[in-house]
């Protein structure tokens, strides 16, 4: 078998008295699509906090791609392909749309800030390859028609839609998303649906955490489900919705 992009092993994260996130153990491959449920408050936003090096675990190991991440700065693991959006909207108003995503990209190239000092050549391939990529990411986010319009003037749903295009900008090889259809209408949430099928397709593994079950089971490959912090299941959607232990302390609430 191939050796899963993502590892976590026996992760814990407390807050004081409070453990968040308990004994938790999971794997992603290249190119899977994972969703991570549970109800308010069962450790799904700590899991990717940590995962992501917002703070560090209490105890266990991250292996991404082989190699232990746990103890790196948040700009490493996204330099290593671990790219992660928010729970709630974080973006930058005042950017135009093209701008956001082009922050992306520079979060892993390390443009040098002094690029106009260097040879002409290099900083105008550096720049016409940040050029090409954001192009990319906006049409796969289909974005581009308000590619030049401030962040500001677009509506929440793609607000939502530029987070997961930044995030996309810098390559990685996993992308963590928290709750990205909060707020969405149906027909945002179709395209929702459509973007991480094709975020996938291009080998990119997808971990989604989301309260909407009709998006999580049309989506998933896998889905763990969290209570309390510690993993009660983990299976195909048909087998987690069919999960007694499952439909105890979640589904019978959200359906
Ligand atoms: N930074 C923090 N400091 C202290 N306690 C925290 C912190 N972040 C989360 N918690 C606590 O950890 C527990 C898990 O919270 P978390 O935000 O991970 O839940 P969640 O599953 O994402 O819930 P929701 O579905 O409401 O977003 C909660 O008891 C929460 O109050
Ligand atoms: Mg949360």
């Amino acid at each position: 078998m191939t050796e899963p992009i993502l590892r976590v092993d026996s992760l814990a994260k407390s807050f004081g008295g409070v453990r968040a996130v308990r004994d938790l153990s999971f794997t992603v491959s290249a190119g899977e699509i994972l969703g991570l449920i549970g109800p308010n408050g069962s450790g799904k936003s700590t899991t990717v906090n940590v995962l992501s090096g917002v703070f560090p675990p209490t105890s266990g190991s991250i292996i991404l791609a082989g190699e232990p991440i746990e103890g790196l700065p948040e700009a490493q693991r996204v330099g290593r392909g671990l790219s992660r959006t928010f729970q709630t909207a974080r973006v930058f108003p005042e950017f135009t749309v093209r701008q956001h995503v082009a922050m992306g990209c520079h979060a892993i190239r390390q443009v040098n800030p002094f690029a106009s000092i260097l040879p002409f050549g290099s900083w105008r391939r550096e720049q016409a390859d940040i050029d090409s990529q954001v192009d990319e990411v906006l049409r796969l986010c289909a974005l581009h028609p308000v590619a030049d319009r401030p962040v500001a003037s677009l509506s929440s749903g793609q607000q939502r839609f530029l987070m997961i295009a930044t995030a996309l900008a810098a390559q990685p090889r996993i992308l963590l998303v928290d709750e990205p259809a909060a707020g969405l209408v149906e027909h945002e949430r179709q395209e929702l649906a459509e973007l991480i099928r094709g975020i996938r397709q291009r080998g990119i593994a997808v971990v989604i955490i989301e309260h909407h079950m009709a998006l999580i089971m049309a989506l998933c490959d896998r889905i763990v489900v969290l209570n309390f912090g510690a993993k009660i299941a983990e299976g195909s959607p048909a087998e987690i919705r069919a999960n007694p232990a499952v439909i105890d302390a979640y589904l019978g609430e959200a359906a």
